[in-house]
């Protein structure tokens, strides 16, 4: 199997294992955080939008919270049945089970979102490609990836774990999550008196999620069979290669990039 089709297919087995979007991890408070500084929630009120990559369904439900008109929300593994059923405003959803090159060319959408998704997929051009031809012009393409800056430390030591985890069962790799849980809530008592590594990331976002969501974090870390962690250079370049104009970037709590684009 090809590593884009394994990816697909540990998200889906992984999904169907963490089917919620309970808390914190599907609140409109951290929807305001993804976007920020370049969007905010009334930003999408009313408009026509579209999410890649959307797994259990909690941005989806993040858009309509917001206000959006109708989203397209495309998930191609087997994760679609879960989406379906956490969607909160059905009649106002388009379900597609399809990869994110094939989003259909509407040529309407006043927003697409990709968040977490493309340093999942090896080759992301065509999906990038996509989303420009499926907005309307002036439409923005907003993605969310992991960052290669801040990240030294824990790539050096999350990147040969993730040889073997990688290619762990289910029941071995949320073993193995559950060992590592307890001292990670020791880190993040030690970040709230020192400057560690990812402090910021471990202070604003994973303090404030449920335990089980914390340990679903650490399972997505180590469960995919592709993830690429990218520089600030190769995240703008993805859009700018796509033609979109005016990209911008965040380096999200020092650990990911938020990057924006528009379609002239
Ligand atoms: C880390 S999850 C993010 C889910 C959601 N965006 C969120 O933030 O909760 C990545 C998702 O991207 C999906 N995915 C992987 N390859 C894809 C592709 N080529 N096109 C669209 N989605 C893809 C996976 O199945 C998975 O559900």
């Amino acid at each position: 199997m090809k590593g884009k089709d394994r990816t697909i297919k540990d998200f889906g087995e992984q999904w169907l294992k963490y089917p919620d979007n309970e808390g914190y991890y599907g609140s409109l408070e951290l929807f305001s955080d993804i976007l920020s500084p370049f969007l905010e929630p009334k930003d999408i009120k009313d408009c026509r939008v579209a999410e890649i990559g959307s797994g259990t369904g909690r941005i989806v439900n993040m858009l309509l919270e917001a206000g959006a008109m109708h989203v397209v929300a495309l998930e191609p593994s087997d994760a679609f049945e879960v989406l379906h059923r956490n969607i909160k405003q059905p009649e106002e959803v388009t379900c597609l089970k399809i990869t994110g090159d094939k989003l259909p060319a509407q040529g309407d959408l006043d927003y697409i979102f990709s968040i977490g998704v493309l340093h999942h997929i090896p080759d992301p051009k065509p999906v990038v490609e996509a989303a420009f031809r499926a907005l309307r012009p002036g439409g923005r393409f907003l993605v969310w990836l992991y960052g290669k800056e801040g990240n030294g430390l824990y790539l050096a030591l999350i990147s040969p774990m993730r040889i073997l985890t990688k290619r762990l069962p289910h029941f071995m790799l949320a073993f193995l999550v559950e060992i590592m849980y307890w001292p990670l809530l020791l880190y993040i008592k030690c970040c709230h008196r020192l400057p560690l590594p990812l402090r910021g990331y471990m202070l604003s976002v994973f303090e404030k999620m449920s335990p089980e969501k914390r340990r679903l974090i650490i399972y997505d870390q180590l469960n995919p069979a592709y993830a690429k962690y990218y520089t600030r250079r190769e995240a703008e370049t993805l859009l700018i290669d796509g033609k979109f104009e005016n990209v911008r970037t965040h380096h999200r709590h020092g650990y990911s990039w938020t990057v924006i684009g528009t379609k002239p």
